[in-house]
């Protein structure tokens, strides 16, 4: 077993409960166009950035979109999104992740958010983790979505580790491609807890024995 140093957490759906957030504003959007949208191909934008996902969704269109009108449907989810998670609290933090993050530091181990999401500092703010973390790296801050391994390589670099030495928490399957792409293990929770391609599976941060993970 390779000995870990530092975490690395994908924000939504893994340290909070944002995913359904996100599915909310996307369904808002695409409703209005007359866009078909649903939870199986919401499963898609996992992990995925902004315009990406809105890429995936345009797949169902029934007309092609310019750029000038893929920005402004981007940016009006993001309103409709941003309104949502100006309602998170503390509370919306999922079972498990404060046992975890305290288990971490008290075993001196670093811990980092590697997130696509260009909403990551606003969102750490609403659950009052803004200052829980030794580095977070996040969609500001990269030019390639997951599954590229930009954001964890970023967040490994921060927290001045080598890659093999950090472990990626994720719930996506294109966060788990990422990770093993950037030469890092990685624990699939979520709707990645069964993906064979994961180092480790767990159900969510609450069931997860982390001791037996960093041995
Ligand atoms: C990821 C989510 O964390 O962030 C994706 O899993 C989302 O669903 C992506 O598209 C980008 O988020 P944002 O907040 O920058 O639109
Ligand atoms: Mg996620």
């Amino acid at each position: 077993m390779k000995k870990i140093d530092g975490v690395i957490f994908d924000l939504d759906g893994v340290l909070v409960t944002t995913d359904d957030c996100h599915y909310l504003g996307w369904k808002r959007m695409a409703d209005e166009e007359n866009i078909y949208f649903d939870r199986a191909i919401n499963e898609r934008l996992r992990g995925v950035s902004r315009m990406d996902s809105l890429a995936i969704i345009l797949e169902k269109a029934t007309r092609s979109y310019t750029e000038d009108e893929k920005q402004r449907m981007a940016a009006r989810k993001n309103a409709y999104y941003v309104e949502l998670i100006g309602k998170l609290t503390a509370n919306d933090i999922l079972p498990g992740a404060m046992d975890v993050l305290n288990l971490l530091k008290k075993r001196g181990i670093k811990i980092a958010i590697g997130s696509s999401s260009k909403n990551t500092p606003i969102i750490l703010k609403q659950i009052g983790l803004e200052n829980a973390f030794d580095a977070v790296a996040d969609g500001n801050q990269i030019t390639h979505s997951k599954p590229n391994p930009e954001v964890f390589l970023l967040a490994a670099k921060l927290l001045k580790l080598n890659p093999a030495e950090c472990l990626v928490v994720e719930d996506a399957d294109a966060g788990v491609e990422a990770a093993l792409n950037g030469g890092m293990s990685v624990l699939g929770v979520g709707s990645a807890s069964k993906n064979q391609r994961a180092t480790y599976h767990g159900e969510s941060l609450a069931t997860v024995d982390f001791n037996s993970i960093l041995g």
